[in-house]
């Protein structure tokens, strides 16, 4: 960070860490060191670490239903994009990227029937509460047109 704030031809540079030196906000202030390496840190896990996971876990997926991955293939070589987001939805669903969330309750509550006091409450996985979410059900739902029958296993499960 700072060998880039002194290198003379960042002005020409596009990469989000020139871009994020030049940023200032209405007063005309920029980030200090702690911000910047705060947004590089989200940019890095937030936004590559997800996408990638994502990613790796499509294909992976993908080449375990080759019948899925060749709707998949066919759909894109007419030209639409409906299969490929639904299968990224999907593998979202199956394996999501960000497979639990930390919590901390503001106040007392209650979740479920379930006391939950004030303070840092635990984390919810978007896994389970998906296949939760649909009683009777062993497994989760599909969420893409791929599979009709809604009690049907996912095309990619
Ligand atoms: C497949 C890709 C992605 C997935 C699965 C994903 C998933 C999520 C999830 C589940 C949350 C909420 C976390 C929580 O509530 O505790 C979240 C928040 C966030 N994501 Fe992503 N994300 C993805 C891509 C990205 C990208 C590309 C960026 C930025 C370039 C990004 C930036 C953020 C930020 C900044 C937050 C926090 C938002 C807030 O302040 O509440 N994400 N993401």
């Amino acid at each position: 960070m700072a060998a880039r704030r002194t290198e003379s031809d960042r002005a020409h540079r596009d990469d989000v860490l020139s871009m994020l030196l030049d940023a200032c906000d209405e007063h005309g202030a920029g980030l200090d060191d702690a911000q910047l390496l705060d947004e590089l840190t989200g940019l890095v896990l937030a936004g590559y670490e997800t996408t990638a996971t994502t990613i790796s876990w499509t294909l992976h997926l993908l080449a375990h239903h080759p019948a899925a991955r060749d709707d998949l293939i066919a759909d894109l070589d007419e030209g639409s994009g409906r299969l490929l987001k639904a299968t990224i939805k999907e593998s979202g669903r199956l394996r999501p990227a960000v497979y639990n969330a930390m919590r901390t309750a503001a106040h007392d509550a209650e979740l479920g029937g379930r006391p939950v006091p004030r303070g840092p409450s635990g984390t919810g996985s978007a896994r389970v509460g998906d296949a939760r979410s649909r009683p009777g059900r062993t497994g989760p739902a599909p969420c893409t047109p791929v599979a009709p029958d809604p009690q049907g296993p996912s095309h990619l499960e």
